[in-house]
């Protein structure tokens, strides 16, 4: 089930993705050069490969790359009127962005490609996506464990920005669908999203699921 980053989105969105790449700092803004100033090497090595990707892919789409600021929760506070989303995980590292007017919000999360352990399955699913867990498991999605978790990443970088509410891993549940690499997400808590729509791919040794979330009329249940 290996495909490109782009397409777990629509041609609205324009995404960059990095393996291992030695980047040149000095594009950073310089509060994200003091905030760097006191987080570990490694911490820095993502947060600048994670900010690189997400300034080509507003490069992509013609967006003037801007300063992405660091909100309380840790959120990325994107330029005005755009939406993106981040993630880094053992060298690599991605992001996607579009225009406000086409997309709501975006999600993207990147895990390893080896399992979970049954003590966080528990802690993060219910029954129903332990037995999806359990009957896909070691066919096309070898690490369906580790897909589950990531999708559930991915929802709450899509519903924070809308709601800057938190969102835990039991008030989200994810209906993987038979056919293809997609998924539906059931959010169980309040609030402006009901439902959301992800699709997930394996490559190299990553896991990476999307969330793109569309303008409002279609998708906002008000
Ligand atoms: C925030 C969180 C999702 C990040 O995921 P992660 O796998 O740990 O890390 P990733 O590398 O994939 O993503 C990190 C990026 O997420 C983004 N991020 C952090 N907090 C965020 C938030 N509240 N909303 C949106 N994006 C956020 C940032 O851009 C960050 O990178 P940066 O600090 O370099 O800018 C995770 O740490 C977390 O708190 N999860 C618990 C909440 C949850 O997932 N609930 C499940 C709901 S079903």
């Amino acid at each position: 089930m290996a495909g490109a980053l782009k397409d777990l989105f629509s041609s609205s969105v324009a995404v960059m993705e990095t393996r291992n790449s030695k980047i040149d700092a000095s594009f950073l803004s310089s509060a994200e050069r003091t905030y760097l100033e006191n987080v570990s090497q490694n911490r820095k090595t993502e947060f600048i490969a994670g900010r690189f990707c997400a300034h080509e892919a507003m490069e992509l789409a013609n967006i003037e790359p801007g300063h992405i600021h660091i909100g309380g929760k840790g959120e990325p506070i994107w330029p005005f009127n755009i939406v993106g989303s981040i993630t880094h995980s053992h060298g690599y590292a991605a992001a996607a962005v579009a225009r406000k007017s086409d997309v709501l919000s975006l999600g993207v999360d990147a895990e390893t490609d080896e399992p979970l352990s049954s003590k966080v399955l528990q802690r993060i699913s219910n029954d129903q996506e332990q037995e999806w867990v359990k009957t896909v498991g070691g066919t096309l999605v070898q690490h369906p464990g580790k897909v589950l978790f990531s999708a559930k990443e991915a929802t709450y970088k899509a519903w924070f920005p809308i709601t800057h509410e938190w969102l835990g891993f039991k008030e989200a549940f994810i209906n993987f669908h038979d056919q293809g690499n997609t998924f539906t997400v059931h959010i169980q808590k309040k609030g402006p999203i009901r439902e959301m729509h992800g699709k997930y791919t394996m490559r190299k040794g990553m896991i990476v699921t999307a969330i793109e979330v569309p303008s409002p009329k279609s998708e906002i249940q008000l």
